[in-house]
């Protein structure tokens, strides 16, 4: 049988914890005195979190120190923690589970490819690390998408070449990354925001069997 790899982001693809994440910044920019927008939080989809933090800086114009920065980092995901701490299964987005079943029945190697350092602690609060071969995350990159680091090392951890592999993204960056490594790059989302992808999706329901036979076969 053909292998392909297959490497999955963590938020907005299997699980959305953006709503987390954005609960978590409005917090911290209200104690700023920083006004943040869900708009404002769309753009934060697979920004690292040292990125998010400088973003929401400059948006409210404010400088801080590098202590408060850092400071800062560390409260905001202490926060988000206490919100993940609560996921559960249910929480997997609708039809992930299906399509992780049927590369596993067909012996496909699945990988994790997040900018998240929490994908770890999420991936077992939903009963799912036991699902991939390989997990790469926050931890294991030094550059943020959209550079491609975080996919390659996920390619070679489940040891298929980059052009053999097939990325799901929800972010911009992410689909940037997933090209610039010579992945197939398969959007979740909304076709005006990810038109760069190979392909887009609304979200798994409209990934079929057949679509995911094809992209092993060729
Ligand atoms: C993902 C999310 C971002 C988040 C980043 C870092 O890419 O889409 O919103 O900032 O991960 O997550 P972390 O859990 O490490 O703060
Ligand atoms: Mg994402």
């Amino acid at each position: 049988m053909n292998k392909k790899g297959f490497i999955f982001d963590l938020d907005g693809v299997i699980v959305d914890t953006a709503k987390y994440h954005f609960l978590a910044w409005k917090e911290l920019a209200k104690s700023l005195d920083i006004e943040f927008t869900e708009e404002e939080n769309e753009q934060l989809k697979g920004v690292s979190r040292v990125r998010s933090l400088e973003k929401i800086l400059a948006w409210g114009n404010k400088t801080i120190s590098e202590e408060l920065f850092n400071d800062l980092m560390g409260k905001k995901n202490e926060e988000y923690l206490s919100y993940i701490s609560e996921m559960d299964e249910n929480e997997i987005l609708p039809d992930v589970p299906r399509v992780l079943n049927l590369l596993k029945v067909k012996q496909q190697p699945i990988s994790l490819g997040s900018a998240s350092k929490n994908a770890r602690t999420i991936l077992e609060r939903v009963n799912l690390k036991s699902s991939f071969d390989a997990i790469v995350d926050g931890n294991d990159v030094s550059k943020a998408k959209p550079d491609p680091e975080v996919f390659l090392i996920a390619a070679k951890q489940i040891n298929i070449k980059p052009e053999d592999c097939i990325v799901f993204e929800d972010s911009v960056a992410g689909v940037t990354a997933a090209n610039t490594a010579n992945m197939i790059s398969i959007g979740i989302g909304s076709k005006a925001i990810l038109g760069h992808a190979n392909y887009v999706f609304k979200d798994f329901t409209e990934i079929s069997d057949d679509f995911i036979a094809s992209l092993i076969e060729n």
